[in-house]
């Protein structure tokens, strides 16, 4: 049987917050990075566009084999995901598979909230589509769901500035926003995978008993029970407990910038999606 690494996409960085704690729940697996960061931001992009780049990065990633790929990022699973599901797959390769990152934690993130009011911050692409709440209300219909989109957080952490004042304002500025709309608000999800490098400044700024919660460790169980459950997936999936990184813009910022979000040095290596 061919086995091939499992596949990881975001439009840059932040889909390495999400990598880490994979490859701290499932050690020996073998995971292929892709970040396109040549064309990050896609928060505040359309459909059309987040789609055709989305399924250009996840073409390629299944090139290289991939049985499984996840999306980790919010607005590609938000805007993307569903449509390469349901028009894409079943046409390119039936057997293989891709998931996001906004069902796994729609199915869990209603236990956390004892008030059922939860906040959720994300990009404008994320909130706008309001998957979170379709997704969530399937769970858990008793809860309200409050969003509020932050578009200069990705931009202050994208370029080193997410410890300055200028983030303190801007975060402050998010929160207040969110808190005045629903002061009940007991959980707030960071639903996307650049602002987990925010959490602190984050809890700096919301009362004690707000708990934040990021999406790494839930995504990370969830495919970790998946693979237990699809073991015609599990079985594709190689096991030498190596990682690959491609970026489609300069490997040398990619290494660079990716410690912060990954915790280890990277060596990553360029791919034109576009050639
Ligand atoms: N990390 C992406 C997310 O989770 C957002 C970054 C971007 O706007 O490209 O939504």
């Amino acid at each position: 049987m061919m086995t091939a690494p499992i596949g990881v996409f975001d439009s840059g960085y932040g889909g390495l917050t999400v990598l880490k704690e994979i490859k701290n729940r499932l050690p020996d697996y073998d995971f292929i990075y892709l970040g396109d960061n040549a064309r990050t931001p896609y928060g505040s992009r359309s459909f059309d566009t987040v789609y055709e780049y989305t399924l250009q990065s996840l073409k390629w990633l299944f090139s290289k084999g991939c049985p499984l790929i996840i999306v980790a990022c919010n607005t590609a699973s938000a805007k993307a995901l569903r449509t390469i599901q349901q028009k894409y797959l079943p046409y390119y390769d039936s057997k293989k598979r891709v998931l996001g990152v906004i069902r796994p934690t729609a199915e869990i993130i209603g236990n956390y909230s004892k008030s059922k009011k939860i906040g959720i911050l994300g990009t404008k692409g994320t909130v706008k589509s309001d998957s979170y709440i379709i997704e969530i209300k399937k769970f858990f219909p008793e809860i309200e769901i409050i969003q509020h989109a932050c578009p200069m957080w990705v931009p202050l952490v994208e370029n080193n500035e997410y410890n300055s004042d200028g983030a303190d304002y801007f975060i402050k500025k998010d929160l207040d926003i969110l808190l005045n709309d629903e002061p009940q608000i007991d959980t707030v999800l960071l639903a996307c995978t650049h602002y987990p490098l925010l959490i602190n400044k984050i809890k700096e700024f919301l009362p004690e008993n707000i708990q934040v919660i990021s999406q790494g460790k839930i995504v990370a169980d969830s495919l970790s029970e998946y693979l237990e459950r699809h073991l015609d997936i599990k079985e594709k999936c190689s096991k030498n407990g190596q990682l690959q990184f491609y970026t489609t813009d300069s490997t040398e910022d990619f290494d660079q910038h990716s410690k912060t979000f990954f915790g280890v040095e990277i060596n990553s290596k360029h791919v034109d999606l576009q050639e």
